[in-house]
């Protein structure tokens, strides 16, 4: 795991920790950064900024649902990215449809995956959820394979509750 050098300026542990400390730590100062703020476009971008700067992600960000049919690229980080997405289609339309985490171990292996960038090899989608409906989903995609597990999703389900 690649640990920002400029983020540890802030929290200089962080190079030292497990994946789930580096979590827990950034969980705290995600809940700081959002509250207060009503505007979900502002509270995704520190978020997407907070993600990919502490783990090194190559793409991370938001899509969010327009008009029930689909989705349309929110704030992120990384690589310029494919701006609309219909419902059910990609990992990202998947997770809207099935209103649940979808984590990739090899995304070249995923039918109906949508490749905006050849360098992404894995991926985990999260939706964003309000009064039981999908408003948006959080994307993270890795150069690595495999570089998701249960440890991300359970900390990006409770960031997404955050937002
Ligand atoms: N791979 C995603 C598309 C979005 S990019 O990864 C940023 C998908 O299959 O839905």
């Amino acid at each position: 795991m690649r640990i920002s050098k400029l983020f540890c300026t802030f929290a200089p542990d962080l190079e030292r920790m497990t994946k789930t400390e580096t979590y827990q730590s950034i969980l705290s100062q995600i809940e700081s950064l959002v509250t207060g703020e009503t505007d979900i476009i502002a509270n995704m971008a520190n978020v997407a900024a907070v993600l990919h700067e502490v783990f090194g992600f190559w793409w991370t960000g938001f899509y969010r649902v327009e008009r029930t049919h689909e989705l349309v690229l929110g704030p992120f980080q990384g690589p310029i990215a494919c701006t609309r997405i219909p419902f059910g289609k990609g990992v990202c339309g998947t997770a809207w449809q099935r209103a649940e985490t979808v984590i990739v171990p090899n995304v070249h292996e995923f039918a109906g995956h949508i490749a905006c960038s050849s360098a992404s090899n894995s991926e985990i989608v999260v939706p964003i959820l309000r009064d039981g409906q999908v408003i948006a989903v959080l994307d993270i995609d890795s150069t690595e394979y495999n570089a998701f597990d249960t440890v991300d999703k359970e900390y990006l389900e409770q960031i997404a509750k955050v937002l």
